[in-house]
């Protein structure tokens, strides 16, 4: 029995149909989905997507990966950076090099083409998946944000703290 090669996966910057579409690869669950979708829906943002092209036509794309970027100034030593809001990558697709060459294409565009100083994200240290392909890109660890929460215990005559 013969296997049926792989539709091939392109990467390239949205068209406005892109960016429609990427609306239903997020999840509104996260607050990073929901910081993602309100840039979207505004038209902001510079969105890279993976797509799959079964038969070499536009019209059969399927979207099964996307990175949703911004260019910010980081405010300690007045960089600019390109930050990566997002990299998504559908399940069904993992594991096969989309995210890096999502990577690849946000990278270009903010340390070669546009000279910027660096690119950052922000990810939770429990995303082992995340860690390891950053780290595997020379990406480093360089803040500790600390946070405390409010205390939410009722005080004992019954007025919040
Ligand atoms: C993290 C994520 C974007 C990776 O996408 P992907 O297309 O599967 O990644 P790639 O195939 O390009 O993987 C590149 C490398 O990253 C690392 N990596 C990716 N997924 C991994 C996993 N589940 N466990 C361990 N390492 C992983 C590996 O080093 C991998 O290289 P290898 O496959 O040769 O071992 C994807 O798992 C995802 O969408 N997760 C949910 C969203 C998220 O957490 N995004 C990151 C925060 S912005």
């Amino acid at each position: 029995m013969t296997t049926q090669p792989e539709p091939p996966l392109i990467v390239r910057r949205a068209t406005s149909d892109d960016r429609r579409a990427a609306l239903s690869l997020i999840s509104p669950s996260s607050g990073r989905g929901r910081a993602s979708l309100s840039l979207l829906r505004a038209q902001q943002g510079i969105l890279w997507v993976a797509v799959e092209r079964p038969s070499g036509a536009a019209a059969d794309e399927t979207l099964v990966g996307l990175l949703l970027a911004t260019a910010q100034v980081e405010a300690e030593e007045e960089t600019v950076v390109g930050y990566i809001h997002e990299l998504l990558v559908h399940p069904a697709y993992r594991r096969r090099g989309v995210a890096m060459e999502l990577l690849d294409a946000a990278e270009r565009y903010f340390l070669v083409e546009c000279a910027f100083g660096m690119v950052s994200v922000t990810t939770s240290f429990d995303n082992d998946a995340a860690i390891r392909l950053y780290r595997s890109r020379g990406y480093s660890l360089s803040q500790a944000r600390l946070a405390k929460r409010r205390d939410e215990t009722p005080s004992s005559d019954g007025a919040e703290r």
